[in-house]
């Protein structure tokens, strides 16, 4: 974008490779519209599955080296399904304090026990998870990688190790 005659790039948005504005997605995006019409018209578990749904769901399986891929209309979305599909009732989550609504919400909703971790501090979570891991059937740990309010990392070394370790004693 253009900020008082300069141009610079706009961290503000999630459009930092400013793809809403490329040409090629752009004319993609008007071609699937005059062929498909401007919705799916339902969900896709009843009557809004397309084909071209599959088709970008494989070829992003296949660019990620996954066994499958399923793709939500947003990352909200994608969190809230992700952490309802992971965990439930008997289960346990850590989650650190400057999470984004998406993750703390998908806490609440999968209806596991939910601990905070003050932000970023492994030392606490490492403790809390000593003492109570034992207690459930599963306990995932959840943290975004770039804070979205701060822009500051979590600290995802020391964060795998702790899994490892937790993983390895159970
Ligand atoms: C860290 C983080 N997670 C999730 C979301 C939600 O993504 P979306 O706006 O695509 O629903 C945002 C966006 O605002 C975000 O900053």
């Amino acid at each position: 974008m253009v900020l008082a005659g300069q141009e610079v790039i706009n961290f503000a948005s999630n459009d930092y490779l400013g793809l809403a504005g490329d040409e090629r997605l752009m004319a993609a995006a008007t071609a699937a519209i005059a062929k498909f019409g401007t919705g799916s018209t339902g969900s896709r578990l009843l009557s809004g599955h397309r084909e071209l749904h599959r088709e970008l769901e494989s070829a992003i399986a296949s660019t990620k080296q996954t066994e499958d891929a399923l793709v939500f209309s947003s990352g909200y979305l994608a969190n809230l399904g992700a952490i309802t599909a992971l965990v439930g009732k008997r289960d346990l989550i850590f989650s650190d304090q400057y999470n984004h609504s998406s993750l703390k919400n998908g806490a609440i909703l999968s209806g596991a026990a939910v601990v905070e971790y003050p932000h970023c501090d492994m030392a606490v979570l490492k403790t809390q998870l000593n003492q109570q891991r034992q207690n459930y059937r599963r306990c995932l740990i959840l943290t975004d990688s770039v804070f979205s309010m701060d822009g500051d990392l979590c600290p995802m070394t020391a964060l795998l190790a702790i899994a490892c370790l937790i993983q390895s004693s159970t």
